[in-house]
């Protein structure tokens, strides 16, 4: 592996514990507007501090992330469908890699659709993009996507796993499912995880994330079970303990309500503010 490569790599996994944060946002490019996600700045602008690295299309890049963030870029570069769309499986490379160095993108990411109608072209596409990745030293993460009819389980999951890897990936992004394990041991090189739906609980999304680690998995690729949160920083906190500092999912939702009840007196204050400031421009009150 060359210096470039392993110097971006390095900023989406620590070297330190070989794990990393990395916060999804990148759900538009196919999905619009969706819950937690209609205004990206509002949205991502008080994460930032606490994720290691950030995935997102050029266009969300451009218009809501202030240049001069000091956060690694996992630039999406593949899509071309949507979720009205007739196959999402249908993707091609979007964004260019000449455009993915003039961001100063650390990592590019695209879907690979394993048995899916369009398998082979999503393959190819990887295959293509390892290639680009190689000669100008920029590593690549597959995120390997699930069709409806798919079993998110350990043999489905696995396998694309290992295929990703296979065609030359660096990174793999997957599910967290039972014997999570063998995915993780069939599959030569970082696997991390997706927090998939938002879940009723954030106990059960930390719970995922433990387990995922716990089993192997070298970090979070998360975006729903944190932005659409009530508690978004509260949630990205608790699940950076979980990846940095070794915290079960117990003590980890210990700091998320720590951090939600800071989060609500900072908003009583707020608004307590807003409110002094309303009271003294409204003269009729
Ligand atoms: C799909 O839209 C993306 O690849 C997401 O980045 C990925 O699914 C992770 O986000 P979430 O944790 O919301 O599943």
């Amino acid at each position: 592996m060359d210096w470039g490569l392993k110097n971006r790599l390095s900023k989406i996994i620590s070297p330190k514990d070989n794990r990393g944060v990395m916060l999804a946002v990148d759900h538009g490019y196919f999905l619009g507007p969706t819950d937690g996600l209609q205004t990206p700045r509002t949205t991502i602008r008080p994460l930032l501090p606490y994720a290691d690295s950030l995935m997102l299309t050029r266009g969300v890049l451009r218009t809501s992330v202030n240049p001069d963030v000091n956060i690694p870029i996992v630039l999406r570069v593949s899509g071309g469908t949507s979720i009205v769309g007739e196959d999402l499986s249908n993707e091609s490379l979007v964004t260019s890699v000449e455009e993915a160095i003039r961001l100063n993108a650390s990592c590019l990411a695209l879907s690979i659709f394993v048995g899916s109608k369009h398998e082979h072209k999503t393959l190819v596409n990887l295959s293509k993009l390892v290639d680009l990745g190689e000669k100008y030293g920029i590593p690549i993460l597959t995120v390997t996507a699930v069709g409806k009819e798919m079993n998110r389980d350990s043999r489905y999951l696995g396998l694309a796993c290992r295929i990703a890897a296979e065609i030359g990936a660096h990174i793999v992004k997957t599910y967290y499912c039972q014997n999570f394990e063998e995915v993780v041991e069939g599959c030569p090189v970082p696997v991390i995880i997706a927090g998939g739906k938002k879940l009723p609980r954030e106990l059960e999304a930390l719970q995922l994330a433990y387990n995922a680690l716990r089993d192997g998995a070298a970090g979070v690729d998360m975006g729903r079970n944190i932005w659409q949160s009530d508690w978004p920083i509260a949630m990205i906190k608790a699940v950076q303990a979980i990846v940095h500092k070794n915290a079960d999912a117990k003590e980890a939702y210990g700091i998320f309500l720590e951090e939600e009840e800071n989060d609500k007196s900072s908003h009583k204050e707020r608004q307590k503010v807003v409110r002094t400031t309303v009271n003294h421009s409204v003269p009729f009150d």
